[in-house]
């Protein structure tokens, strides 16, 4: 009667795809532990010093269970606990992991009643809480593993997109951004001429992870819609994404929303290169950094 889920963290945008496209990888991660209950109802307990709010309509994971609740006929109580791993604010996909995690701990829980879409749709609840729009680009990703395409969420239209090996480091330097405001700054229109190059790269990066085409994928990553904008918010972004290129990765940009920063390679040690020139980096600006060496979950 109690389940223990890892939730992932995830990469949303993937550089040029914004809100559409998000990976989900293996380190770092929360964990769920989720029992049912005869007391109906659902009761939350954080064992970390983030402060989350415990109570269920004010909370990410208790806003999707919540959501799921109301397509269940019969009464039913959760006691959750949620360790985090991700820090909140840090562009790594941690509402996400928080909401998508309690609703496939509890699925498993109900004997596996609902599917992923139905999964998806209860957790973009708790996002909706989180950033103040609902985006499947980090629950997609966490509940389906590997890289997803969110063709569209209204109706949800979710493609799990093949991809060669990749390895991935990831910076997170520790200030907090919240999604809310990295996305109330961005600009309303864009112009056509930079419609047509972000369109350009994101056909070029699906084509070149279904054809495992690394330069192809290293081509394609860039965003010249929301990274301009954004990457004012991080300092050390331009330096780690030049050095990143020269050290071979074959690109990256701002995680989510940010502030940390990922980049691609094709092989560890390029992966292990790009994440001590990231540290040097953040040694130097005097910024406290966390770094992350993984692959694709
Ligand atoms: N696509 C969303 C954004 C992801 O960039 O605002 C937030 O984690």
């Amino acid at each position: 009667n109690t389940v223990t889920l890892n939730c992932p963290a995830t990469v949303a945008n993937m550089v040029c795809g914004f809100d559409i496209l998000g990976m989900a990888l293996n380190d770092p991660f929360d964990k769920i532990t989720i029992s049912l209950s005869g007391e109906p109802g659902i009761r939350i307990n954080h064992t970390d010093e983030y402060h989350l709010p415990t109570e269920p309509s004010k909370n990410v994971a208790g806003v999707a269970l919540l959501e799921m609740m109301q397509s269940i006929p019969e009464p039913v109580g959760f006691d959750m606990t949620i360790t985090k791993n991700i820090k909140p604010g840090s562009g790594l996909g941690s509402s996400a992991a928080s909401a998508a995690g309690a609703v496939v701990a509890a699925n498993e829980l109900l004997g596996k009643r609902f599917n992923d879409a139905d999964l998806v749709r209860f957790a973009m609840a708790g996002e909706k809480l989180a950033s103040g729009v609902k985006h499947a680009d980090n629950i997609a990703p966490c509940i389906m593993g590997g890289i997803t395409l969110i063709r569209s969420i209204f109706p949800l239209d979710i493609v799990r997109l093949q991809a060669p090996p990749l390895f991935v480091t990831v910076v997170h330097p520790q200030i907090e951004v919240k999604t809310a405001d990295a996305r109330q700054i961005l600009r309303k229109e864009v112009l056509l001429k930079n419609a047509i190059r972000q369109w350009g790269n994101i056909a070029g990066l699906v084509a070149g992870l279904l054809q495992g085409d690394y330069d192809l994928i290293g081509r394609s990553l860039e965003d010249v819609i929301i990274e301009p904008v954004r990457s004012i918010l991080i300092p050390g972004f331009d330096q780690v994404k030049q050095q990143s290129r020269e050290a071979g990765a074959l690109g990256g940009g701002i995680s989510g929303s940010g502030p940390s920063i990922f980049m691609l390679s094709r092989d560890k040690a390029t992966a292990s290169q790009i994440a001590g020139l990231m540290e040097n980096i953040y040694e130097r600006l005097g910024i406290d950094y966390k770094t992350y060496i993984t692959t694709l979950r």
